[in-house]
């Protein structure tokens, strides 16, 4: 195992890593991140290799397994280098055909080629895609460029170039200047000045300091930060490196919960071979700079990636908030100043020391700079995990990423900034991905998740869905949190059952502006915005349940009922027979009828009947 203990020796490993690599001729690059690998792309990796061996290919052609690329729903995903073709859904008996053909050949096979569901037209390379074209990807591109179990592979694309560079030419604080010039702003929801945190815990007296990589993203439906860890451990590391050269700390934790089995197995890997490369350790690089870091599993409750209580959980108690009248940059893990920082604000640090607080500032806008990763889900055709500079509008996203509306839909919202996050109505998608631009419209930026809702969503059972989650969450330490969102789900729950009031929409107004403003942490606090953005922009909806007693998008069941129009229904009786609960009557050949006593609203119905005969109202 080659040791690095200077500078030159990684610009050496380099140089013979990268003639390595260019000894193939072809790399065929398969995703092995979790949802490729839900969909077998283990079995199709063993295919391919097997297949490689049978044709004497093993010398000239190279399996590359990756992370995530962010387009799950297409996997397993293939990408053939040089040329960038792209073969998507491909399964293990498809290999023989793709090495013979394919890799031997040069055919490109129709059948596992992309079809854009906006165009219909099938595309043949990776970047014509417009899932991949309209994005503006940064750290998500080094994905499908390196093996997460590889350290060769890192150094190969330049990695650890920017820690030797920032040990060799920077002073601490020139390295906090830059990362404070480059505006680079905390990933992991509030949007804290990274460079700033790290001044303070630089400052804080003492000589024990710690550094913690955030990987605990508990947003349901996101996952960046696992995909990063996934698919690129080292990258994450080296940013921790530089934070911890930077503030002083010689040891550095990565918090990451336990559901994530594949980012805990790559991160373990990544340090052991930093390690085994003299990268982590005493005197790294021939310095005086020492650090190492260890892995610390957090159990999954959502309040464990507030910092307070992620540090409690690492030093082995339960992990509740604190309140925060002494940051964690001067009292932090074990009462010793710590930078805390996101995965993904980790993972940008490295590319701004390589290439300068200039280069990271130029995209982006005036107050949020450089790119931004999301977990892009809901009803849109294309989801996935997009990164978009930002400024880039929530209709670019929406509609060029994402493809526009399913099924014929149109789109009313989108909810962003995970569970604590907000609802957006369609007619401020002009609005950029921006943290304050977010902030100010009612939602945030959270850690990135966007959720994209249709007319067929109804605005008070989202509210109802979050509240639910909240409150499971809560670890009810305070009593405006504990309380409140049980109160709040109380009357949201009464309004979308059929039984809410016209005051009680003042009532939950005050209440979630209570509870946001006297809870301990930040999940109670932010807790109210899925009411508050609710009310604000979809009061009308809110209006129809207490007022009308009507869901506007037929979705609470103790408001809307099914009923079969005489005139469409042709008496088939398929309904009669898919009804779970024997509400549906009638003869054969003559319209039937439902019974709304016995019906229980479950819509099975209205999926079997082919007339079209079966409404909601
Ligand atoms: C309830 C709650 C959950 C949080 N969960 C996460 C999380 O999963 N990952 C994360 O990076 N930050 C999370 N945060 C934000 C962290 O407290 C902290 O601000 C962040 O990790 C700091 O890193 P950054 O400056 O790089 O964003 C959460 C905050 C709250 C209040
Ligand atoms: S705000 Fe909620 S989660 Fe935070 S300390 Fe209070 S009860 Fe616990
Ligand atoms: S909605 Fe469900 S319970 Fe009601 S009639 Fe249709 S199938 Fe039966
Ligand atoms: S896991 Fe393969 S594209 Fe996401």
């Amino acid at each position: 195992m080659p040791r690095i203990s200077q500078a030159r020796d990684l610009e050496t490993l380099q140089q013979h890593f990268v003639a390595k690599r260019e000894r193939v001729k072809t790399t065929i690059v398969i995703c092995g991140g979790t949802g490729c690998q839900a969909s077998r792309s283990g079995s199709v990796i063993d295919a391919v290799r097997a297949a490689l061996a049978r044709e004497g290919l093993q010398q000239d052609v190279s399996v590359r397994v990756t992370g995530c690329h962010g387009f799950c729903e297409q996997g397993p995903i293939m990408v053939f280098e040089p040329g960038n073709l792209f073969y998507c859904h491909v399964t293990p008996a498809d290999a023989q055909d793709i090495v013979s053909r394919t890799v031997k050949k040069g055919e490109v096979l129709d059948k596992f080629l992309y079809r854009d569901p906006v165009s219909g037209r099938t595309i043949t390379k990776e970047a014509d895609i417009p899932f991949y074209s309209a994005q503006g990807r940064q750290l998500l591109n080094f994905n499908k460029l390196v093996d997460a179990c590889s350290i060769e592979d890192y150094i190969a694309i330049g990695g650890y170039r920017a820690v030797a560079k920032a040990i060799k030419e920077f002073k601490p604080e020139a390295i906090i200047a830059e990362v404070k010039a480059s505006g680079l702003r905390g990933r992991g929801g509030a949007g804290f000045p990274t460079g700033r945190k790290w001044q303070e815990a630089h400052e804080a007296p003492g000589d024990e300091k710690y550094v913690i990589c955030n990987a605990d993203e508990g947003d349901p439906g996101a996952y960046m930060d696992r995909c990063l860890l996934e698919a690129n451990p080292h990258q994450v590391l080296e940013g921790m490196m530089i934070g911890a050269y930077a503030v002083g700390a010689n040891k550095g934790y990565i918090y990451v919960r336990r559901e994530y089995p594949l980012a805990v197995k790559h991160a373990r890997i990544a340090i052991q071979q930093a390690r085994e490369y003299g990268l982590l350790g005493e005197n790294i690089l021939g310095s005086n700079f020492s650090f190492d870091v260890e892995i610390a599993r957090g159990g999954g409750a959502f309040v464990c990636g507030e910092s307070t209580a992620l540090m409690t959980s690492i030093e082995g108690k339960v992990g509740e908030p604190r309140a925060k009248d002494v940051h964690t940059v001067k009292e932090g893990l074990w009462g010793r100043p710590t930078v805390l920082n996101n995965v993904e604000t980790w993972a940008n640090v490295p590319s701004i020391i390589l290439n300068g607080a200039k280069w990271f500032a130029s995209r982006g806008t005036d107050t949020s700079k450089g790119t931004k990763i999301l977990a892009l889900t809901g009803q849109v055709k294309n989801t996935g995990l997009v990164e978009v500079p930002m400024g880039t509008t929530l209709r670019a996203i929406v509609y060029d990423i994402g493809g526009g509306p399913k099924n014929g839909h149109s789109i009313k919202a989108v909810q962003t900034g995970g569970p604590s996050g907000g609802c957006l109505p369609e007619r401020l998608f002009d609005l950029p991905v921006d943290f304050d631009a977010l902030w100010e419209a009612g939602s945030m930026m959270g850690s990135g998740g966007l959720v994209v809702m249709d007319d067929k969503t109804c605005m008070v059972d989202v509210a109802r869905y979050f509240l639910t989650f909240l409150l499971d969450e809560s670890c009810g330490k305070c009593v405006p949190c504990r309380e409140g969102i049980d109160r709040m789900l109380e009357i949201v729950t009464d309004i979308a059952e059929g039984r809410g009031r016209p005051e009680q929409l003042d009532l939950l107004q005050e209440l979630a502006e209570t509870v946001a403003e006297a809870s301990l942490c930040g999940l109670g606090k932010s807790a109210p915005n899925p009411v508050l953005s609710t009310l604000r922009y979809f009061m009308d909806e809110y209006k129809a349940h207490v007022l009308e007693r009507r869901c506007p998008a037929a979705v609470c069941k103790a408001l809307i009922a099914y009923a079969i129009d005489p005139e469409k229904c042709t008496g088939c009786g398929v309904c009669l027979k898919a009804c779970p609960h024997d509400s549906i009557t009638g003869e054969k050949k003559k319209p039937h009828v439902i019974n709304e006593a016995l019906c229980q609203r479950c819509g099975i119905c209205i999926g079997e009947c082919k007339f079209d005969a079966i409404t909601v109202r």
